[in-house]
């Protein structure tokens, strides 16, 4: 099969889709890969890792590809030079992309959102979502001790003991776990909240203190994830957090409820009780915040608190990012890709049913 791999269109994007390694493997399996020159330079993969891993550079013509593997939805001019029936691999992020996904789909491109793999077991290997969530925990941890004007860890020195800062986490998802982890290891003391009980269990498991409110129920759904809060339940948590915000160094904020915008859980009078010079790192920035002041890309200062609100935080960490999510791809492959080296999808599949949001039969009708 003949599998493209280009450069991403966006220009704050330095993640690449497919790194070396798994064109390696691509090639010893009998495929042909095409890469764009440059495709993975700024997650430090040069042209020539490419080439010595067995692909060939693209020319201008993406007709031949048959499988193209992207990060992100691709753009009207490569759609309009795609050909009709070529699977695409990606993430779709279908609402934001409906115009691009609508052009896609009447060229009969059969598209596969990585960002929709559900979360079962079988499918672990291939979800996205926690490869880079956990990249993202791990950085907002770094961006935390990088902006606080104090120690984490507990120091003794000749001139006196320092005691170590205080961290919250607010969200103790595959993110916020990873910042609990990660501030931990910098020797910090690590608080963490969330609405879902089974958290809590997570959270001591790392070392860290969960925060429980006992008249709120345990808001975890069906899916094992967060359902939205009733208004009582905001307002228990709003007075609830507050009172644990007035020590806290550094505060990361994770929280998110799918398919919604984030949860607005730190409100401004909120910010205001915080001590002066403590910092928040909002991780749901993207989604519309849980800090009522996040501005999404900037960092902002309101009562001498710092307020970062960082987008594409995986793309910062592009190597292992783009390493993590070439694997992920892989794993995907191994299910979709039959004896021919050919992508046969079985749509009765339960990882293919919630991938495939668009099938136009096989690449090569
Ligand atoms: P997410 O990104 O959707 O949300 C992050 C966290 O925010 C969640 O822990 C959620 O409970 C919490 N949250 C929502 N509203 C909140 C509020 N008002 N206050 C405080 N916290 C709030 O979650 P993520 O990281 O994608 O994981 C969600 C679930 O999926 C977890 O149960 C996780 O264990 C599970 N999971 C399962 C996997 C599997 O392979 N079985 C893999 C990855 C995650």
């Amino acid at each position: 099969m003949k599998i493209g791999i280009l450069n991403e269109t966006d220009s704050v994007e330095k993640r690449v889709s497919i790194v070396p390694e798994s064109i390696k493997l691509l090639a010893k399996n009998g495929h042909e890969i095409f890469f764009q020159s440059n495709c993975g330079k700024y997650a430090g993969f040069p042209d020539e890792e490419y080439t010595n891993a067995g692909a060939k550079r693209i020319d201008d013509d993406l007709k031949k590809i048959e499988l193209l593997i992207l990060l992100n939805c691709p753009q009207k001019d490569i759609i309009n030079d795609l050909n009709k029936g070529t699977v695409v691999i990606a993430q779709f992020n279908s609402n934001k992309n409906t115009e691009l996904i609508d052009q896609l789909k009447n060229n009969k491109n059969t598209l596969l959102a990585m960002e929709l793999v559900p979360r079962i077991a079988r499918a672990q290997k291939m979800d996205v979502l926690s490869s880079q969530a956990s990249i993202a925990g791990y950085k907002a941890a770094l961006i935390a001790a990088n902006n606080l004007g104090k120690y984490l860890p507990m120091m003794m020195t000749a001139a006196g003991t320092i005691p170590p800062s205080k961290v919250l986490v607010i969200g103790a998802g595959v993110a916020g776990l990873q910042a609990i982890a990660t501030s931990k290891r910098l020797g910090a003391n690590v608080e963490a909240f969330d609405v879902r009980a089974a958290a809590a269990e997570q959270v001591e498991s790392l070392g860290a203190k969960f925060l429980k409110q006992e008249s709120l129920s345990d808001a975890e759904d069906k899916g094992g994830y967060a359902r939205e809060q009733t208004k009582d339940e905001k307002l228990i948590q709003k007075e609830f957090i507050k009172s644990n915000l007035t020590n806290i160094d550094a505060l990361i904020t994770t929280a998110a409820i799918p398919g919604k915008k984030a949860p607005i859980i730190i409100t401004k009078d909120m910010v205001e009780n915080m001590k002066p010079g403590s910092v928040i790192i909002d991780l749901s920035a993207e989604s519309g915040g849980n800090v009522e002041l996040t501005k999404p890309g900037e960092i902002i200062n309101h009562n001498n608190v710092s307020i970062h609100g960082p987008i594409n935080v995986p793309s910062s960490m592009a190597f292992h990012a783009s390493q993590l999510y070439s694997r992920n791809v892989m794993g995907l492959l191994d299910l979709i890709v039959n004896e021919s080296k050919e992508i046969e999808l079985d749509l009765e599949d339960e990882i293919i049913k919630s991938t495939c949001i668009n099938f136009s039969g096989k690449a090569s009708d």
